[in-house]
């Protein structure tokens, strides 16, 4: 559903206020999509997930992100969401992490099925294949809500066109921060599009900070001290076969793009594709 210029949001308005007894309804700008929340499931209570309906002229790349805000404002704040599903899909997913006093999230954290998101018209992003050179393995770096991005990249077939091998690596504080990867990752065997590919190439790799797991430990420390490498049974990075994608937050980010560096991988960009890209976790 995309609302037409001006229209006013009637179903299900999102309050500025928590005072919902006081019916609000605002124009919506022309600059964007209305479009109606599908579904939300929330993971912990700093992680959820939700996905909204997909306009027909809405196209991105898988790895993109996109502005995002909710119609409880004359003014709507907008916050950048990487888009966690991928080009294909019919719906729009997002994987979120709940900030308290955070402009956007401490709103759309309380979103319902049939209320409105607003989506900006553009995506962008450098989170994309067309960013990488040519390579054999892929490694996909995040910490937390970083992983949304490479939620998409791993449902997409042009993923594993372009990769023999595919390693998604995900660092959370806890066990239950890691579920909304391992089940995606658990059900992709069985996707009837991208199951096959995937099979043979997918390898998730999970570790946790905080709370005792079979993987324990920023993925930065697992990275130098090898550890990552010798449980997965691969050599260490070699800027000959290896590409790497990184998103996470800027700490994270700053000390990941060291150690790719270390091991002579190069940053690229849309119009300068190299071996390794960044991207940051929006948070808001
Ligand atoms: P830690 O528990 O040691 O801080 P957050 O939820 O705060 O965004 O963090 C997500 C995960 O990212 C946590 O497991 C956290 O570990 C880890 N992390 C935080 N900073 C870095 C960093 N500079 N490099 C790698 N991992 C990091």
């Amino acid at each position: 559903m995309t609302a037409s210029s001006s229209a006013t949001v009637t179903a299900a308005p999102i309050h500025a206020t928590d005072d919902v007894s006081a019916p609000v309804a605002f124009a919506i700008p022309d600059n964007v999509f209305a479009e109606t929340v599908t579904e939300v499931r929330h993971y912990t209570d700093r992680l959820f997930r939700f996905r909204i309906t997909r306009p027909t002229s809405f196209r991105f790349r898988s790895g993109e992100f996109v502005m995002i805000g909710l119609p409880n404002a004359e003014k709507p704040v907008y916050r950048a969401y990487s888009i966690a599903s991928p080009s294909w899909d019919e719906e729009i997913e997002f994987f979120s992490i709940k900030v308290e006093n955070g402009p956007l999230t401490e709103h759309l954290q309380k979103i319902k099925r049939g209320d409105t998101v607003l989506l900006r018209k553009k995506s962008t992003g450098t989170l994309v294949l067309d960013a990488l050179l040519p390579g054999k393995r892929l490694y996909m770096l995040s910490t937390g809500t970083g992983v949304a991005p490479f939620a998409s990249l791993i449902r997409d077939p042009e993923t594993y066109e372009k990769f023999e091998e595919v390693i998604l690596i995900q660092t959370c504080r806890d066990i239950a921060e890691l579920k909304y990867i391992t089940e995606m990752v658990e059900g992709i065997k069985d996707d009837p599009l991208i199951g096959e590919f995937a099979a043979d190439s997918l390898r998730l790799y999970t570790t946790t900070t905080r709370e005792p797991f079979t993987h324990m430990g920023r993925i930065t420390d697992l990275m130098q001290s090898g550890k990552l490498f010798s449980d997965l049974g691969l050599p260490p990075l070699d800027p000959e076969t290896d590409r790497g994608m990184i998103c996470g937050s800027m700490h994270m980010i700053h000390d990941t793009k060291a150690i790719l560096e270390s091991f002579g991988l190069v940053e690229g960009a849309n119009n300068k594709p190299a071996t390794y890209v960044v991207e940051r976790a929006f948070v808001g």
